[in-house]
């Protein structure tokens, strides 16, 4: 070959290169074009700005439906993210094509922190499949939705009332209190134990995961650019959290650990005991998903859905029943007609609280605890109403966009508990009512935190008169505002006053 000859033969090689290169530019640039449309975005930022001018997620997210329509796309650091909203187009995306939406995207940086991208929040396909359904077959088998449980609920509910009798009618935060109740019917189900209200455990726990949840919505740059944690020092607080994070591991270690050591096949007590059960029928090997590692990070996992939540959908109660008197006197009387002060108010008694049933669903709409679900992801490229969307791209469902739409409520910005009630006096469950979102990958604790909220706040009031600081207001405008990992109210103060002193419990 002579020396032109190969000249020739490399500039057609790099001319071949280079149309391969600008096909494969054009085609995935085509793909681009399908995407839904959005904002115009800076590299590396993304659209951070769209967000930072107003501290209520609300008005921004509403602002980008309104202008792009119900599927949009905006950036989130230099990665392209889905939001759908409205009803028409959630019931289309994960309830009729659900399977096609129900992975997780790649495990962001902070999970990693929270549960080693392991668990049952963070993973996606088969695993997913096999823990969801251990633990959801588990957790019924310790009284999800059985008396078993209501037992256990009933003794939280009993020490949560005496904790408030204990403020002796001056003002207190609602949060802490109620925290450690729910949070010990976690502990309940998951050890087969409870911490007791003042223990320095329980607070670490929580502040950790209050802390970590924080974090999360903080918008730190480590957690749009992850390279950044490798920055020496800790500029950017996110050592910080793995800090928090890790003395939760290795309490939640310690329980295993314990668990392991008297672990009897013939008692099976508790959802540790009943995990190290199915590790024990399981082939060790790379693939299995049986490990104390998983075990732990489920654990994590489900005290953090579990309880800050819950958590604040009773805080907020307790809010609107301090600033609704009329409402709360008429849920009052609702308990006192229909099963009297002698006795708790127990599951067997909702059907006949229908009121009161109707004002939590109120509470659970009007305050949307969870604005933006849980980050979902097709399982292969999908279409969708003539847009394409690559397998694993993040996409947020807007759960705030359907609790507040007017076309469905009417009269959304309005607390009214009646909306819920048909002109029978039956309770109604509008399919639009979504606030524990919906399809394949809905809440695993929907009926747990329905049977608390039902069963801590009509004790509450069945206990107790709800009412502002002496001489003080409460008002919306001064609580609303922590859009965290969950959307709650700012610290506000409330007073419980008993309504018979010689009453039971
Ligand atoms: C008022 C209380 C609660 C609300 C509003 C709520 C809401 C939600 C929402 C919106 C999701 C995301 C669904 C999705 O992926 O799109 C979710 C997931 C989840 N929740 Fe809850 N939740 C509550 C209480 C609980 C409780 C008490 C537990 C404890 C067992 C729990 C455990 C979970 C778990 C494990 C997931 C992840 C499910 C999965 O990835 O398959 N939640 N929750």
């Amino acid at each position: 070959m002579s020396l032109l000859d190969f000249g020739l033969d490399i500039l057609s090689t790099s001319l071949g290169l280079l149309v391969i290169f600008l096909a494969i530019l054009l085609f995935r640039s085509r793909n681009h074009w399908r995407l839904p449309p959005g904002p115009g975005w800076i590299p590396l930022v993304g659209n951070l700005r769209e967000f930072m001018s107003d501290p209520d997620l609300r008005i921004p997210l509403r602002r980008l439906q309104k202008k792009y329509g119900d599927i949009y796309k905006f950036y989130i650091g230099p990665c392209p993210t889905i939001v759908v909203c409205g009803y028409d187009a959630i019931r289309e995306i994960f309830i009729k094509r659900g399977k096609e939406f129900s992975d997780r995207p790649t495990v962001s940086l902070p999970m990693i922190i929270l549960n080693g991208g392991k668990g049952i929040v963070s993973v996606s396909g088969d695993i997913w499949k096999k823990q969801r359904k251990f633990i959801l077959v588990t957790l019924r088998q310790f009284g999800l939705g059985r008396s078993i449980l209501e037992d256990k609920i009933q003794t939280e509910v009993k020490l949560f009332l005496s904790e408030i009798e204990h403020f002796n009618q001056s003002p207190f935060n609602m949060m802490p209190p109620i925290q450690t109740g729910v949070g010990n019917v976690i502990s309940h189900l998951v050890f087969g134990g409870h911490f007791n209200h003042n223990d320095p455990r329980f607070k670490i726990l929580m502040d950790g995961f209050d802390s970590f949840l924080h974090y999360v919505s903080s918008g730190s740059l480590v957690i749009l650019l992850p390279i950044l944690r490798l920055v020496p020092g800790d500029i950017f607080g996110i050592k910080n959290i793995a800090k928090k994070m890790q003395i939760i591991k290795d309490f939640i270690s310690e329980l295993i650990e314990e668990h392991m050591n008297k672990f009897d096949e013939e008692n099976v007590e508790d959802f540790i005991d009943a995990f190290i059960s199915e590790m024990k029928k399981q082939d060790v090997g790379e693939n299995n998903i049986f490990t104390k590692e998983y075990l732990a990070s489920i654990i994590m996992d489900l005290f953090l859905a579990g309880t800050e939540t819950t958590s604040t959908t009773v805080t907020w109660a307790s809010f609107y029943l301090a600033t609704r008197h009329d409402i709360q006197s008429r849920i009052f009387e609702e308990i006192k007609s229909m099963i009297g002060t002698e006795r708790l108010p127990s599951m067997q008694d909702k059907h006949r609280l229908v009121y009161t049933e109707a004002f939590i669903m109120e509470v659970l709409r009007m305050s949307s605890i969870v604005i933006i679900s849980a980050a979902h992801a097709p399982v292969s490229d999908v279409w969708i109403r003539g847009f394409h969307i690559p397998k694993g791209m993040q996409m947020l469902p807007d759960i705030s966009s359907v609790l507040s739409d007017p076309a469905v409520w009417g009269d959304p910005e309005n607390f009214r508990p009646e909306r819920f009630v048909s002109e029978e006096g039956t309770l109604l469950k509008p399919d639009e009512f979504i606030p524990f979102f919906t399809g394949k990958r809905n809440c695993l604790g929907e009926s747990l935190a329905r049977m608390e909220l039902f069963l801590f706040i009509s004790a509450l009031v069945q206990r107790f008169e709800i009412m502002p600081p002496e001489g003080e207001t409460l008002d919306i405008k001064d609580v609303d505002g922590i859009f965290g990992g969950t959307h709650a109210p700012k610290p506000f103060y409330i007073r419980a006053i008993s309504r018979h002193a010689e009453q039971m419990i």
